[in-house]
């Protein structure tokens, strides 16, 4: 397995421009499934988890490649409603094929997804949207089969926000008989596009961006061609990073909106940020502010996929911060390694207590899931010596090649692949 080695100490500088989103990307790469020909998505990086679609999508039956930065699926030859297992264990997202393929084939055969090993991720909001439609479901041990002759249009009322179940239900709504409309829908960015895909193709969806979102069924969607938007968590991991190593850097292609949460929270521990159409500028010169308490939840409040970037500046403040994590119930497992770099955290069931330290220190330390990783990434970035971080495939389902990001920057970070690999053995 690759790792990165890193020297730490050097304050980030520089320019970088932000890739597209993965978590607009997969959903919309899934919705392509709605139409039958040619869909050209732009600004889509190059990560694990994209591949993996890809992946999916060919042995459905479809044409999708990769070329630069632009996915092309062709779908008129998707000819199966059955998601390959192998696949669906690599990541969470597999989920989102089954609004599409209940919606153009009228059944889903799906496993338990895999994904991040952040929490239980049930899928039961997934399962109750679609069974409001009219599909039929069947569980086994290990494989749902979802089916509905013609799917119909209902008031659906989600109990927590999920942003999946969310996307799920508007997908397949799309084609649904009538009108549908989801309450305490979730408020996420990559929500609003999805509906700004799917409406490009022909459907006609209002509301996302609001707890309210309200799909008019219609009979067929057309392709077309799509710009993804710029990925949020990929910006505020790298602002993180830039006030981790009291830097001055400058992100380009961004959306400044997406991440008010976060400037919020670095403006209170003292980091200088300024926005601008797509480009928001960093400056952090002294030691971070401690937060006296940051909760995450639901969009748009602090996101949970910045939870372990945030906890990094957090271990380096002057002061005691309490951080609360709301949204998954498995997501302090860099607490440990974050620890084993001199940071003095104590976690209390879904709440962790960062008294700040001067420094943190160089170690060897593993990725245990895709944020986590990134998360040590940056302490690796802010510490004294050399770190390594090892298992960094999480990191690169949803980072494109993160060493070459921060090398951009000015950090100093290689990646070490296993010696069969670099010999083209392996
Ligand atoms: C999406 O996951 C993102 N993934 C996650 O990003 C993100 O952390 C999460 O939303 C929250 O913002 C993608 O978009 C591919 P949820 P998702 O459904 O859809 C519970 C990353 O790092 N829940 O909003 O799986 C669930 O257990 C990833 O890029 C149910 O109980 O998140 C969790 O506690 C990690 N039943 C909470 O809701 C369900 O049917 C939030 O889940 C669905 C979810």
């Amino acid at each position: 397995m690759d790792k990165l080695v890193i020297e730490g100490g050097r304050p980030l500088s520089g320019s970088i421009r932000i890739h597209g989103a993965k978590n607009a990307a997969l959903p919309i790469m899934a919705a392509s499934l709605l139409c039958e020909g040619k869909v050209q998505l732009q600004n889509v990086p190059r990560l694990l988890d994209i591949d993996v679609m890809l992946g999916i999508l060919n042995r459905l039956g479809c044409s999708a490649i990769h070329k630069g930065d632009t996915v092309i699926v062709e779908t008129s030859g998707a000819n199966t409603c059955h998601v390959p297992e192998d696949l669906m264990k690599q990541m969470r997202s597999s989920i989102f094929l089954m609004g599409p393929l209940l919606a153009r084939f009228g059944e889903v055969c799906i496993y338990q997804p895999g994904g991040c090993a952040i929490g239980e991720r049930k899928i039961d909001l997934h399962l109750r949207g679609l069974s409001a439609l009219g599909a039929k479901i069947e569980e086994n041990d290990h494989q749902i089969w979802c089916r509905a002759s013609k799917l119909k249009g209902n008031d659906i009322h989600l109990d927590f926000p999920s942003v999946g179940a969310t996307e799920n239900i508007m997908m397949a709504a799309a084609l649904a008989e009538g009108t549908t409309i989801i309450s305490n829908a979730a408020r996420e960015p990559e929500i609003q596009d999805l509906q700004h895909f799917l409406n490009a193709m022909g459907a006609r969806i209002m509301g996302a961006g609001t707890d309210t979102i309200t799909i008019q069924g219609v009979s067929r969607l057309e392709p077309c061609d799509y710009e993804i938007i710029p990925d949020r968590i990929v910006a505020g991991t790298v602002l993180i990073a830039a006030a981790a190593t009291r830097g001055t850097v400058t992100l380009t292609h961004t959306y400044p909106s997406h991440l008010t949460s976060l400037f919020h929270v670095l403006r209170r521990a003292g980091v200088q940020i300024g926005a601008y159409n797509d480009i928001i500028t960093i400056s952090s010169i002294g030691r971070p502010k401690a937060i006296e308490r940051i909760v995450t939840s639901p969009y748009p409040s602090f996101p949970t996929d910045l939870q372990s970037q945030i906890m990094v500046l957090l271990s380096l403040a002057d002061g005691l911060s309490l951080m609360k994590e709301t949204v998954f119930e498995g997501r302090f497992k860099h607490v440990d390694e974050l620890v084993r770099m001199g940071a003095d955290i104590t976690v209390d069931m879904n709440s962790a207590f960062i008294r700040g330290v001067p420094r943190l220190y160089g170690a060897t330390v593993e990725a245990t899931d895709l944020r986590a990783g990134a998360a040590l990434v940056i302490a690796g970035l802010a510490a004294q010596g050399k770190t390594v971080v090892e298992q960094i495939h999480h990191i690169d389902r949803g980072y494109d090649r993160i060493e070459l990001l921060f090398q951009r920057l000015g950090g100093v970070m290689h990646r070490e692949a296993p010696i069969l690999r670099q010999l083209d053995l392996a």
